[in-house]
């Protein structure tokens, strides 16, 4: 089977069988989108509104900015620009969200949410094994790193083992959204962003 088909049968798993709690609110689960076999995996908190209706991740305000980004380090999202949903060899990254369902209103996923949507996502990422995890979001990468702070170790590369997970490099981030409107942080997030080619370079260097 390829990673394709792989992810097809685990989305259409987990859509079945996930008990997060906001299925109940959410008008669709909003399955991780891009290139199963792509290098990168960016990992973001939960869908919007943008999201919720059109079933993709990262497709309002923050995607755009996001999409910029990708675009000055010559990496792009053709998948999900072109509205083409299933056409992902021409997309350089894969992205997915730690939880599936909208929060109402936007507010941050509870505990317990995160918890009911984390064997999905796990089985996602091991699905793809990407070279490198991109967090988008504290939220995110407090799934995975709980007592680490966005602050201290945005734009730094972490490699670590996790007993669960293949992948074992990881590169926190501001959250997009966060930066949007913040002038500060977009300046850190836009750097930070340029370092990806490098250490996605370093990553395949040291695996030689
Ligand atoms: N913010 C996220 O974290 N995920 C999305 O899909 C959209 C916005």
């Amino acid at each position: 089977m390829t990673k394709e088909q792989t992810l097809a049968e685990i989305n259409e798993k987990w859509k079945k069988d996930c008990k997060c709690e906001l299925k109940k609110t959410a008008k669709q689960a909003v399955f991780g989108n891009g290139n199963p076999n792509a290098e990168i995996v960016f990992i973001g908190e939960a869908p919007g509104k943008s999201e919720d209706e059109q079933g993709i991740p990262f497709v309002g305000a923050a995607g755009k900015f996001l999409n910029e980004m990708l675009g000055e380090i010559k990496m792009s999202r053709r998948a999900s620009i072109d509205g083409a949903r299933h056409d992902f060899a021409k997309s350089d990254i894969y992205i997915t969200n730690i939880v599936k369902y909208r929060p109402p209103n936007n507010r941050d996923p509870e505990p317990k949410e995160k918890e009911d949507c984390r064997e999905w996502l796990i089985e996602e990422l091991n699905c793809i094994n990407p070279k490198l995890v991109i967090f988008l979001g504290r939220h995110s990468m407090n799934d995975f790193f709980s007592t680490e702070k966005i602050s201290e170790i945005h734009g730094k590369l972490l490699v670590k083992k996790f007993t669960h997970i293949k992948c074992k490099h990881f590169f926190p981030l501001y959250h997009p959204a966060a930066a949007l409107y913040n002038g500060g942080m977009r300046e850190t997030l836009m750097q930070d962003f340029k370092k990806i080619p490098k250490v996605l370079e370093k990553i395949k260097q040291e695996k030689k």
